[in-house]
């Protein structure tokens, strides 16, 4: 079974800097790349890499950069025939600083990726018979997201959303639509409404997010882990001990590792631990795309971990 992601395409424009320069300040940069990236891709990359059939539903712009990113998606087996060609504006643009310490920041220029809407979902509706897991983020408008979780959740598909970037207005609507979400530490304050300092907090906001109707809570908290609380346990998931070089992307991996694994039917538990493997993957390489690792890649990881990985056949 598939896993579609419905979300944003980006090219990442990544500086790379001693620090992150203060505001009105002007910094010499060591170099400047090209990356493909943008959640939505992220996530689709990451699955296909691992072997389980992905498809993308968004847009892109008419231009060098929409060309590129396509290309790119391809290259990694991921289905492209539903993303659109947008005639009216760019393709998605992020522009990032990573400094010295592996710390980023991100301003994005969403382009084609905000005219997403429910022609979209028309376009997501008939893949949805062959589909175990619908994956969202919010780079693309919330409308959109809305319609996409409700059919899906209507089809008997695993909704799972990372509420990525952070924003504190999700509709109520939308919290029983979602089997699982993923927020990490700053998204999962947004969400709750008050801050997470340690465990105790990020179980309390699991807990308020559950009263709001999500099935699962998974919350990411970088190299402290994982911690997740279904309707029925709650257990943690170490981060798999590595030395990070850029951390963009590692939560798109995660969510990556986490579909490949739940539509290739595994236990949630196996499958939360295999995305903290991605996402450990991902932040030992620089850039979005090219940090995601292939199957191969991490089943050579997991062993060198000692982890069996209870591999379910799609
Ligand atoms: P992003 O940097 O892409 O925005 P995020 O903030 O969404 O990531 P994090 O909580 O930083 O998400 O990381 C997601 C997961 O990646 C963590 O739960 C953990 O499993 C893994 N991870 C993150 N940082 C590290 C690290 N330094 N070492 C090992 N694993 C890490
Ligand atoms: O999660 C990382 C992604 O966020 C980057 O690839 C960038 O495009 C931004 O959307």
């Amino acid at each position: 079974m598939s896993v579609i992601v419905f979300g944003s395409i980006n090219m990442d424009l990544v500086a790379r800097t001693p620090r992150i320069p203060a505001p009105g300040e002007t910094l010499t940069g060591h170099r400047f790349e090209t990356v493909p990236g943008g959640k939505g891709a992220n996530q689709a990359v990451a699955v296909a890499r691992l072997g389980i059939p992905t498809q993308m539903v968004g847009r892109i712009g008419n231009d060098a950069f929409g060309q590129a990113l396509l290309r790119g998606l391809q290259a990694s087996s991921v289905n492209c025939d539903a993303i659109l060609t947008e005639a009216t504006t760019h393709s998605g643009v992020a522009m990032i600083t990573v400094d010295d310490a592996s710390e980023n920041n991100i301003v994005i220029i969403p382009g084609a990726n905000g005219l997403i809407d429910t022609t979209d979902v028309e376009r997501l509706q008939p893949l949805l018979a062959q589909a175990k897991v619908l994956l969202l983020q919010l780079e693309v408008p919330l409308e959109a997201v809305m319609a996409a979780a409700k059919l899906a959740k209507q089809s008997g598909v695993t909704v799972i959303l990372d509420p990525a970037p952070a924003r504190t207005d999700l509709p109520t609507a939308l919290y029983p639509l979602l089997d699982i979400v993923t927020p990490n530490q700053v998204e999962t304050s947004q969400l709750a409404g008050f801050p997470i300092t340690d465990l105790e907090t990020a179980r309390k906001a699991a807990t308020v997010l559950q009263q709001r109707g999500v099935g699962t809570v998974i919350t990411k908290l970088g190299k402290q882990g994982a911690l997740c609380m279904t309707p029925t346990e709650t257990f943690e998931i170490p981060a798999f001990p590595v030395q990070a070089v850029d951390t963009v992307a590692a939560g798109d991996a995660f969510n990556g590792g986490l579909a490949a694994g739940l539509a290739a039917g595994m236990p949630l538990r196996e499958a939360t631990q295999q995305a903290a493997a991605v996402a450990a993957l991902s932040v030992t390489k620089a850039g979005a795309q090219p940090s995601l690792p292939t199957r191969t890649e991490l089943d050579a990881f997991l062993t060198k971990h000692g982890v069996t990985n209870p591999r379910a056949d799609s």
